[in-house]
């Protein structure tokens, strides 16, 4: 088992493939002009074997896949393929532009649910968030997962200004599709352009929720992220991941390894540890796993505390999104 100093322990390990991606959110990239790193420097199919089956023996029971984005990696069927054999719950964050192309990988990895990201339902809007003109590709591929009654929660970053206006509409495709809509209240990582007032907050998703139905709290899962909610007479229920207004620290029991073999022992954690140079220097990592979580700070990486609205963004020190995965 892997634990930290808090009694906490980690069985769900969060593996990035990639930091390229087909689309370009300006959330997520950071301002400067980015470079993908090179292929050489990602880890290649046996070294995710390798690790993730150690981590597997430790008492991980689940992975999931992220990026950037997961599916665009050229040997994404054959990542999924040998983390498919593993005895865990294998899922995948994904923007759903490839999952058409990769369905079949996908059902025989025997994934049970899909979290595809998608901020808003208008195209105009998609456009200008994702810089790519692909709404209907995504929007299609819902469906697609829908007739092959795969589970899918859809991940919407909420945004003041920007798409707060369009909660109910999420909450409509719930009435009769087996969806779980979480919005997800902004957070800040490096290039972002975080500011406090730019977060939709908990109470005020609930409050637009309540004002047009009558919403019902669900008992969490253990380690969920998120407050789930259902509404009488919805197939779909809907839930919000709070970590500015409402971090749910406690229960963590998740690690991170970035497609360049580093491991993080929090979302927020400046720290990294090497495990893919380790492993390529032939040095055991068990150790350096040990080592890397015993050093997890309490909450948030130790970065902030106290209301979101004093975080001071530019001087927290973090990687960017596209390159932690979420
Ligand atoms: P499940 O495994 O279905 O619970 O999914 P998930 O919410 O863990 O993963 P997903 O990749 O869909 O992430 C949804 C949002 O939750 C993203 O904004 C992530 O950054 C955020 N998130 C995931 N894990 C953590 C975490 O440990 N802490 C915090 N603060 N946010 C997280
Ligand atoms: N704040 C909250 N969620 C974010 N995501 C990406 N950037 C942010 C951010 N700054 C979400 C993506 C994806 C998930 C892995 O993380 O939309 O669904
Ligand atoms: Fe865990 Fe860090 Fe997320 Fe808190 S912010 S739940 S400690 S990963």
């Amino acid at each position: 088992m892997i634990t930290d100093t808090f009694g906490r322990v980690h069985d769900y390990l969060r593996i990035s493939l990639t930091d390229n991606c087909n689309l370009r959110c300006f959330y997520c990239m950071p301002e400067e002009k980015y470079a993908f790193a090179p292929a050489a420097k990602l880890m290649q199919v046996d070294e995710i074997e390798t690790i993730a089956q150690l981590f597997v023996e430790h008492g991980v029971k689940k992975i999931r896949l992220t990026g950037g984005e997961p599916l665009v990696r050229k040997d994404a069927p054959k990542i999924l393929k040998s983390l498919g054999k593993l005895d865990i719950e294998l899922a995948i964050t994904t923007n759903g532009i490839r999952v058409d192309e990769m369905l079949n990988e996908l059902l025989e990895a025997n994934i049970k649910t899909i979290n595809i990201s998608l901020d808003t339902l208008q195209p105009e809007k998609f456009l200008k968030v994702t810089r790519r003109d692909l709404f209907h590709r995504v929007r299609n591929n819902i469906n697609l997962l829908l007739k092959h009654n795969i589970r899918i929660k859809i991940n919407v970053v909420i945004m003041k200004g920007l798409n707060d206006d369009e909660i109910l509409d999420f909450i409509a495709l719930t009435k009769h599709n087996n969806i779980e809509v979480r919005f997800i209240e902004f957070m800040p990582f490096s290039g972002n352009q975080w500011t406090s007032n730019q977060v939709f907050t908990l109470h005020e998703i609930l409050v637009k929720v309540s004002s047009k139905y009558d919403v019902i709290p669900v008992e969490p899962e253990p380690n969920d992220t998120s407050s789930r909610y259902i509404i009488d007479g919805h197939t779909g229920s809907f839930a919000v991941i709070s970590t500015m207004s409402q971090p749910f620290c406690d229960t963590c029991n998740r690690m991170r390894l970035t497609a360049d073999g580093k491991l993080k022992n929090c979302l927020f954690s400046k720290d990294e540890t090497d495990l893919l140079g380790a492993l390529r220097n032939g040095q055991d990592i068990l150790p350096l796993i040990e080592h890397t979580m015993k050093a997890k700070a309490k909450a948030l990486g130790g970065q902030f505390s106290g209301v979101f609205e004093n975080i001071d963004a530019s001087k927290l020190e973090n990687r960017s999104m596209i390159t932690i995965g979420g």
